[in-house]
């Protein structure tokens, strides 16, 4: 077989920076609960600490999905038509998504464009990927819905898109803006590209909290990194030591929670935001969501962003759904 030549070609939101600084203002001055976005998470100390979570016994999440792709790749390959180029929503390191290269591989060049606001997660998709013979790499350092644009901007003919939204991701949305997200994604493709979306399915809460809050602490260094990398890029003084990891269980949304509890009153000033923030003992800081679904859920959230369901498949192990969708 033929080597497809490797490209990766990065673009740095412009801006990314002072979007930062503001979102962090917004979300620390806010009435009520304190927020950051959970997408800042993930810089190069946090998608490097997202890895070793997904090493932990505990989170058995990342195993699943990867269980399911490595058994079902041919199958959802298979069930896809003509030529596809495809795109991966928050590729991560790519990981899992090489089984389902592999079997495109089999049956047509690829061309493959993964999409994440960390470099870091996309330097090591490359390094994880790039070897894979008829695979080509190009990667897009953006936000979700703007790398979808681009990539679909690349689309020629009939060839078909591919996306994968893969790690449970979707779940960080609350269940009315993932509909809007789907709905936006739905929007930036045409009749018949193909969606595949990984969801974690409900289970004990017992084994969802210790999967958020191992024993190990990986997920409490990830949740406090988000301070620190404010430290380093706002010029913060956010002292680590005065917070504590807390992951919980709230039933009536049917998601896990991560906060970053203050363990004592305290004044904290961000340099570059020139702003200072006051926090009461207890007060927290939430951080990121992770919902939980139902099978049938994650097929009615489809269908109401304009998705027809084509096949589900589970893992048995780990509850956790992969589901195949066509743009109808
Ligand atoms: C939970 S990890 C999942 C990674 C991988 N898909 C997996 O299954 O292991 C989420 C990934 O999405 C990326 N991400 C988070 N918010 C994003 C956004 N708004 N736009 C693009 N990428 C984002 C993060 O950098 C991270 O690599």
């Amino acid at each position: 077989m033929r080597t497809v030549p490797q490209t990766v070609f990065f673009t740095s939101p412009f801006g990314a920076l002072s979007e930062f600084c503001a979102d962090v203002a917004s979300g620390l001055t806010q009435p009520g609960q304190k927020e950051l976005p959970s997408k800042y998470l993930y810089d190069e100390v946090g998608s490097a600490l997202f890895e070793a979570i997904c090493l932990l016994p505990e989170y058995g999440l990342s195993r699943a999905g990867m269980r399911l792709l490595q058994r079902n790749s041919d199958e959802i390959v298979g069930r896809l038509q003509g030529e596809v180029l495809v795109a991966e929503l928050g590729s991560g390191t790519g990981q899992k998504t090489r089984w389902l290269l592999e079997a495109l591989s089999r049956r047509q060049r690829v061309h493959y464009y993964p999409i994440d606001i960390s470099r870091t997660a996309l330097t090591r998709c490359q390094q994880e990927l790039g070897h894979l013979d008829m695979v080509s790499i190009v990667g897009f350092e953006r936000a979700y819905i703007e790398g979808l644009n681009e990539v679909a901007g690349r689309r020629r003919g009939s060839t078909s898109l591919f996306v994968l939204f893969l790690g449970s991701t979707i779940g960080n949305f609350d269940r009315p803006a993932a509909d809007q997200f789907l709905a936006r994604v739905r929007s930036t493709l045409q009749e018949g590209d193909a969606l595949l979306l990984a969801t974690d399915l409900e289970k004990p809460v017992s084994q969802l909290e210790v999967a958020y809050d191992d024993p190990a602490g990986v997920t409490a260094a990830f949740n406090k990194n988000l301070l620190a990398r404010i430290n380093r890029e706002l010029g913060a003084d956010f002292d680590l030591r005065k917070f504590d990891h807390v992951a919980r269980w709230d039933s009536g949304e049917r998601r896990i929670e991560m906060h970053l509890r203050s363990k004592c009153w305290q004044h904290v000033s961000i340099r570059q935001a020139g702003l200072r923030v006051n926090l009461r003992e207890g007060e927290t800081i939430w951080t990121e969501s992770s919902h939980k679904y139902q099978p049938e859920e994650v097929v009615q959230m489809g269908m109401r962003a304009g998705f027809r369901c084509d096949q589900q498949w589970f893992d048995s192990e780990w509850p956790f759904a992969q589901s195949l969708f066509f743009a109808a």
